[in-house]
């Protein structure tokens, strides 16, 4: 690999103390992933790739760095997002705090991914994403990994020229890793090493009472939705602005906090009011439904497994009355996980219990914040300091 060691050094010693400082770049506000890269003068692309089972994605590029004419070849990386978001999580704290810049800086050809039905991946070969949308939105995580990710992979690689590439992935983005691993490990091959943020697997620490409560009563909530056709989460721009400036307003801003820390762990250090309008402007954004439901049946179950369709459509889809478990034993790739004492949503302690059954682990990293939680990954205000150059100094020795 071609990138300077010296580089890393830079930027451990730039950021040193100085993230909290950096005021955000308010000139984001309102704008789409895509928007924001070019804001900031950097080289970008949008590529469509076609799934297997025919579903159309929007992947975005950054090319190279702002210093840097792109004239050599660089190692790819893969950035998946979580549920409900998007490829606008990797760039939304801008130039010299998101990791996509970050990355970009030092040498990668970063690519970033949408999953199918958010609100750049709603196209299909066949399917409309509204008038099928019963259709369309049957597939959970499951899909994702198994059918999105290899695509993107074949693609990122022939364009790239790599023999393999590194994957990143925030909550959703790493299970989807592991589905993709332990279903078709011949993909483990071309992946060099899987840095995996805030990793749900088997979920048997949950312990938030709202979530407990939603997970015992999955299966009658699943069938309520199908009954009233609620297949797909939708986003309503007006809510999503209306969000973005109530919550971004003193006063009201501890409210949203609230709220969200509920779910997610509370973390008030972390979470500057000013990145708030830029959250908002692409979050939420579209997810079927089935995507947390198969997270609540894992909670509901304590295992690791595929989508449970009750065991009738089990014994005729899987041959099996009980759904398969994900073997992680198969997981060839070196994986790198990073995790938050404070994550309400996804347990220290089932990622530890997670990294107990992988075959190679390249890092076992608590994030050395006491608060840290399950937006932190991607949004915490000293998020360099306390995660990315330790992450980044992992990738660069693979
Ligand atoms: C969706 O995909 C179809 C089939 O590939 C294509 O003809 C159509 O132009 C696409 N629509 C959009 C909005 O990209
Ligand atoms: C993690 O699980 C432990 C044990 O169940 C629990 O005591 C702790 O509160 C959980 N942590 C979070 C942040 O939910």
């Amino acid at each position: 690999m071609s990138l300077l060691p010296a580089t890393l050094v830079i930027l451990a010693t730039f950021h040193h103390g100085l993230s909290s400082v950096v005021p955000f770049d308010a000139s984001d506000v309102g704008l789409n992933t895509v928007q924001m890269i070019e804001n900031h003068g950097y080289p970008c692309e949008s590529h469509t790739i076609t799934t297997e089972d025919g579903y159309i994605l929007v992947y975005h590029r950054i090319l190279h760095g702002k210093n840097d004419d792109g004239s050599v070849q660089k190692p790819p990386v893969l950035l998946m997002h979580g549920t409900f978001s998007s490829s606008a999580d990797y760039v939304s704290m801008g130039p010299d705090r998101s990791l996509a810049y970050l990355l970009a800086d030092i040498g990668y050809d970063v690519w970033i991914g949408n999953a199918r039905g958010n609100e750049w991946s709603r196209n299909h070969t066949t399917l409309d994403v509204v008038k099928d949308a019963e259709e369309y939105f049957d597939f959970s995580w499951h899909e994702i990994g198994y059918y999105d990710l290899p695509a993107a992979i074949d693609h990122i690689l022939s364009v790239n020229g790599g023999d393999g590439l590194h994957y990143v992935g925030h909550s959703q983005g790493t299970t989807v890793f592991m589905v993709l691993t332990t279903t078709r490990p011949e993909y483990s091959d071309k992946i060099k090493l899987a840095s995996l943020m805030g990793p749900p697997a088997a979920m048997t620490h949950q312990s938030n009472p709202i979530i407990l409560e939603l997970a015992k009563y999955i299966f009658e909530i699943e069938a309520l939705f199908k009954k009233y056709k609620f297949y797909e989460l939708t986003y309503v721009k007006e809510i999503r602005e209306f969000a973005a400036s109530y919550c971004a307003q003193p006063g009201s801003f501890e409210i949203c906090e609230g709220i969200i820390f509920e779910f997610i762990g509370a973390d008030a250090p972390q979470l500057d009011i000013n990145i708030v309008p830029v959250l908002f402007s692409n979050m939420p954004t579209n997810s079927a439904w089935k995507q947390l439901f198969h997270y609540l049946q894992e909670i509901k179950s304590g295992e690791f497994c595929q989508y449970d369709h009750g065991s009738e459509k089990n014994l005729e889809i899987y041959g099996s009355a009980r759904p398969p478990v994900y073997d992680l034993s198969k997981i060839s790739t070196p994986v790198a996980a990073y995790y938050g004492k404070n994550d309400v949503l996804v347990n220290y302690t089932d990622v530890q219990i997670f990294i107990s059954d992988l075959p190679t682990v390249a890092n076992d990293y608590l994030v050395p914040f006491d608060l840290f939680n399950h937006f932190d990954f991607m949004y915490a205000t000293d998020v360099v300091d306390l995660l990315y150059v330790e992450l980044i100094k992992v990738m660069q020795q693979y």
